[in-house]
């Protein structure tokens, strides 16, 4: 098995707060992070697969393939974007590093052939915070 991995960024605003809580709870429990209006990051997506090298090609995954697909699905959804509001894919979700990177497992996981696995990915949300997700025993709950 070879493990490739295509990187990307996007720049979004998110707000971390649980509408069932009041707003002491929240500002308790998320702090800063509860800034009503939001507040930005610089994220950092790594998308790694893993496969067998296609003996006429030589890839696991043609990376402009996997650039494109990272593009259309994710990309295209959330680079400047507000998560809380203007994401499909993540209404009803608190906006952590860990419930984004579940969510963008949960469709990058669907644009894949069977061939080319997706392995793992790695999302900064700053340079110091960082969640990876290898696809097990996670479930993003709606506070819906
Ligand atoms: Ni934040």
């Amino acid at each position: 098995m070879v493990y490739v991995t295509r990187r990307t960024t996007f720049s979004a605003s998110h707000r971390l707060f649980n509408p069932n809580w009041t707003d002491e709870k929240n500002q308790e429990v998320f702090d800063k992070c509860n800034n009503p209006n939001g507040h930005g990051h610089n994220y950092v997506l790594e998308v790694t697969v893993g496969g067998i090298p296609d003996p006429e090609t030589g890839y696991v995954i043609d990376l402009k393939v996997l650039k494109n697909i990272i593009k259309e699905k994710i990309e295209k959804e959330v680079d400047h974007k507000h998560l809380n509001y203007d994401v499909d894919f993540l209404s009803g979700i608190i906006p952590t590093v860990e419930n984004i990177v579940v969510a963008f497992w949960n469709i990058l996981k669907e644009s894949l052939t069977e061939q080319q696995k997706l392995i793992k990915l790695k999302l900064w949300e700053t340079e110091s915070n960082i969640a990876e997700y290898y696809g097990e025993d996670a479930n993003i709950t709606s506070y819906k």
